[in-house]
């Protein structure tokens, strides 16, 4: 573990690590922290961002590539650390902005939807991009000239995700010589909590591949005899609210898929939540993975808001695993649910295999960021020792009801156009919440 350093600068009992004493200490056009979670980058960079504030008038600005609204933004980090490092006479926290008294101020901006906005900034003097793997090519095309002040820096934190993401291709593979790179996990971080150290080894145990991703800060590896790769997800802008969403795609009919966990234990399964419709000219928009590792109750309450928040038509469960629980449950909160229950009686790798042809087709679209169902679809294998796979199953619960509802109404499938796509990356946010 690196030894904290910049400490207690009159500003508290707050230190900064060793490794990202850089961040303050050196002069690099790029700051480049990348690794798997709880490595400490987010609130290195706060911290550092703070402490610069206050030392001297900075701009700064916040970026990501989807920031529908502040709750999504770093804007909760800052307005935390600013408390926990007792310099709240510093700085006043307004709902969009953080300023300091000495003239320096924090902004927060998506790039996705703001692109004239940030070509028109002028003096920032550091833009840290944060959660970077998801920032397109063209998104740096523009951002990088834009950040132009003399002696400005580009923070960059980042989970890697794939190496063909321009975030990892353009810093990590082919780095430019102006630059602090440094990949920093758990170990690294000596102010890891006990929570997320229980979610680490809980992770370790029961997917030891997607550990690797999320906790070793490697990229995701596909598995050579998964349904699917990678590149066949037609991915769509999922940004905005789902109002905004649905009117976008044309979005006339919703279901939500549902693999439920019928008990709840550190080792059981997560309930596989997921939500589809079917969009104008009928491809299917699959909207959000909700899945959730929690008590019956608990995702009960989930599955109701998320019936109401979309406006959804139909609930489709497994019957024979917890189907009537959804069904009895869901009746003592509301009487207003359609629920459907759907027999799965194959082995899960061949039920996904009825999916795989919707796909092939170019049938079914992904809003947004769907990184672990993904992930998921990309490496499960129906092998016996495998964790199974409850985002997938819920998946396909969903996606054969609507295909085969798009059937039933006589509705002719169309293919997607190839300027529907907006190439093979991911936009927005899957989370709603
Ligand atoms: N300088 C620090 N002082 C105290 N706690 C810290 C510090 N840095 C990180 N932590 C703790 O570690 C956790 C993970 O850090 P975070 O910055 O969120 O990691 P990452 O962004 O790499 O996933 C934080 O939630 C916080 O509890
Ligand atoms: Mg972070």
């Amino acid at each position: 573990m690196g030894d904290p350093v910049l400490s207690n600068k009159g500003l508290g009992e707050i230190d900064i690590t060793e490794v990202f004493s850089p961040l303050l200490l050196e002069n690099k056009r790029y700051k480049v922290y990348y690794g798997g979670r709880g490595g400490g980058k987010s609130v290195a960079f706060a911290i550092a961002i703070l402490i610069r504030c206050i030392q001297e008038k900075t701009q700064v600005l916040c970026t990501r590539e989807f920031q529908n609204s502040i709750q999504d933004s770093v804007h909760r980090t800052f307005t935390k650390w600013i408390d926990i490092m007792g310099v709240s006479s510093h700085f006043e926290i307004q709902n969009n902005v953080i300023k300091c008294f000495n003239g320096s101020v924090i902004s927060f901006q998506g790039l996705k939807r703001n692109i004239t906005s940030i070509k028109s900034m002028e003096g920032i003097d550091i833009c840290w991009c944060e959660e970077a793997e998801n920032i397109s090519a063209e998104s740096w095309e523009i951002l990088i000239p834009t950040i132009r002040q003399e002696n400005s820096q580009i923070w960059i934190s980042f989970n890697p995700r794939r190496e063909d993401d321009p975030t990892y291709e353009m810093f990590v593979l082919n780095p430019p010589k102006d630059i602090i790179l440094r990949k920093v996990c758990w170990q690294d971080n000596p102010f890891f909590p006990n929570v997320l150290d229980q979610e680490r080894l809980a992770c370790k145990e029961r997917y030891p591949n997607k550990y690797r991703w999320i906790w070793d800060g490697e990229c995701q590896q596909g598995d050579d005899d998964a349904l699917w790769k990678h590149q066949d997800f037609v991915r769509v802008d999922g940004s905005g609210s789902i109002k905004e969403i649905i009117e976008r795609y044309g979005i006339w009919y919703i279901a939500i898929g549902v693999d439920p966990a019928v008990s709840y234990s550190e080792r059981s399964d997560s309930t596989g939540i997921v939500v589809a419709g079917i969009g104008r000219d009928n491809p299917i928009y699959v909207l959000a993975d909700l899945t959730i590792h929690t008590e019956v109750n608990e995702w009960i309450h989930l599955l109701h808001n998320t019936y109401a928040r979309y406006g959804a038509d139909i609930i489709l469960a497994e019957k024979n695993q917890g189907g009537d629980l959804i069904q009895n449950n869901l009746k003592h909160i509301s009487r207003h649910f359609k629920y459907e229950g759907v027999t799965a009686s194959k082995d899960k790798i061949s039920r996904a295999n009825e999916i795989t042809f919707l796909y092939e087709e170019g049938l079914v679209k992904h809003v947004g960021e769907l990184t672990e169902l993904e992930y998921e679809m990309c490496t499960y294998t129906g092998g016996k020792n495998e964790k199974s796979p409850d985002r997938l199953d819920a998946l396909v619960h969903v996606l054969k009801y609507l295909s085969a509802k798009i059937h039933r109404g006589n509705v002719k499938l169309i293919p997607s156009k190839p300027q529907d796509t907006v190439g093979n990356r991911m936009f927005g946010k899957n989370s709603v919440w």
